[in-house]
């Protein structure tokens, strides 16, 4: 049965199709809506609007499902790895063992940045944040490789092969400069986490051996972030690479829209929070009702989602992971207690109820970051590496879509109306 939508604007009366996705989900298609009746739709932070057809992820607030292509993220959190979850959000289907291979020895073999980058890093503040310096980084990869055409497959796995090598080196390089430290180049030896930790901690003095269940926390929390269909990074890149531009530019942007402290930036400002509850000797109780109040802008970062109303997955997923993390590491944190604090009272107390605000994946991901050595302005960056491939797999399918045209949103206009230009003498 095909499903029509009906609306009514000023008394004209247009029939509208019905979109059906896989899991039943429907979207009314607009489209025609202004040519009929020259009415468009208004829907402030785009919480009803579906943007896209998608065949990546399938995310159901209310349940509290998350999928990646079909496949249950706690099922890929136990079984799988970051790199074959990125071939699977990239290709579609989970690769046989000789497939992984080709896939992993090609993101090794462009691991390496451009030598000419280090005098670039040089160039930033030692204090500069680091999701400025990854954005600004990734942007400049589009100076080194101008010539791929990524309207051709070849091309754009390319494409897609260079930001997954070379992402990690990137974001530890901007961690060595703002300690002052030498770069230390990869190490194609070792696999995608090891590498990175390894370029991160170690010093041409002193060996570092990364630890491999530090580097499988690591590659865990990378799974949970790999993909979270159209939110705002996501979303940016999408719109981005609409305008053709390429996919190096695309990702740079999705970097600086994954910065904000209400998107990727929360899990830095979850672990400010609690640094803060914990100086200012506040009982729990207190900060909840001091982010409760209309008139203070705190909120409680790591709680509430756009999406999901019940529960986030990820969340639950990473509360197990962060207990098992610390006690196999030997840390005992201080703020894992007063995170669980938090977050039971919050889960007892009326408004957070009311609203159907529960924990994100950032609520309990910054104090795993914390006991694996991630400094707290990295966090978001951590993010980023997880979140590059399901941001090129969106890149990609959206650039593959019959229907894709550039994005351009409309707008109500409520400024004024016209009006004569007054000389400069009298006004
Ligand atoms: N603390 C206190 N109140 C909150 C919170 C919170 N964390 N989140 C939402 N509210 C209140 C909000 O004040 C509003 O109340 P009222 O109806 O009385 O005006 C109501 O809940 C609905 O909030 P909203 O801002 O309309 O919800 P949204 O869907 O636009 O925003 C959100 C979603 C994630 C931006 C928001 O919940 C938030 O700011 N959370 C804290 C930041 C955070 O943890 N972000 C990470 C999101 S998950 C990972 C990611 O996407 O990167």
């Amino acid at each position: 049965m095909t499903l029509t939508a009906k609306i009514e604007v000023n008394g004209t009366t247009v029939e509208l199709p019905v979109v059906e996705g896989t899991e039943k989900e429907l979207g009314i298609d607009i489209s025609t809506l202004r040519g009929k009746t020259g009415a468009i739709t208004m829907d402030w932070g785009y919480g009803n609007t579906g943007s896209a057809e998608s065949g990546i992820t399938f995310l159901d607030g209310e349940l509290g499902i998350l999928r990646y292509r079909g496949y249950p993220i706690e099922q890929l959190a136990e079984s799988s790895n970051f790199l074959e979850v990125s071939y699977l959000l990239y290709h579609g289907e989970l690769p046989t063992s000789a497939q992984l291979d080709v896939f992993k020895s090609k993101i090794v073999y462009h691991t390496l940045v451009h030598e000419d980058m280090r005098s670039f890093f040089n160039a930033f503040p030692k204090d500069a944040h680091p999701m400025a310096v990854l954005s600004s980084a990734v942007c400049a990869l589009s100076t080194y490789y101008q010539q791929g055409d990524e309207s051709t497959q070849e091309g754009l796995e390319l494409s897609m092969f260079r930001l997954m090598g070379k992402l990690p080196t990137i974001a530890a390089w901007t961690y060595k400069k703002s300690l002052g430290h030498p770069y230390i180049y990869p190490d194609n030896d070792l696999n995608y986490c090891e590498n990175f930790l390894k370029m991160m901690f170690s010093l041409p003095t002193e060996n570092y051996v990364p630890h491999p269940d530090i580097a499988k926390a690591l590659d865990v929390l990378l799974i949970l972030h790999a993909d979270h269909e159209q939110n705002c990074s996501t979303s940016t890149v999408r719109m981005v690479g609409s305008s053709k531009a390429n996919l190096f530019a695309s990702i740079s942007a999705g970097i600086a829209a994954l910065w904000g402290p209400l998107h990727g930036g929360a899990n830095q400002a979850v672990l400010e929070m609690l640094e803060e509850v914990v100086a200012s000797g506040k009982s729990t109780k207190d900060f909840i009702n001091s982010v409760k109040d209309k008139d203070s802008s705190s909120r409680l970062m790591g709680f509430g989602h756009r999406v999901y109303k019940n529960f986030d997955p990820r969340a639950k997923i990473i509360k197990v992971f962060a207990d098992r993390v610390l006690n196999l590491l030997g840390v005992d944190d201080p703020m894992l207690e007063v995170a669980k604090e938090l977050e039971e009272t919050a889960l007892r107390d009326e408004y957070f109820v009311s609203r159907k605000l529960y924990p994100n994946v950032d609520f309990y991901s910054g104090i795993i970051y914390r006991a694996l050595g991630i400094p707290v302005n990295f966090f978001t960056v951590m993010f980023a590496i997880g979140r590059l491939p399901g941001w090129i797999a969106h890149w990609k399918e959206m650039n593959a879509h019959p229907k894709n045209r550039i994005g351009r949103p409309r707008q109500i206009y409520t400024g004024e109306t016209e009006r004569d230009f007054i000389q400069l003498n009298d006004r």
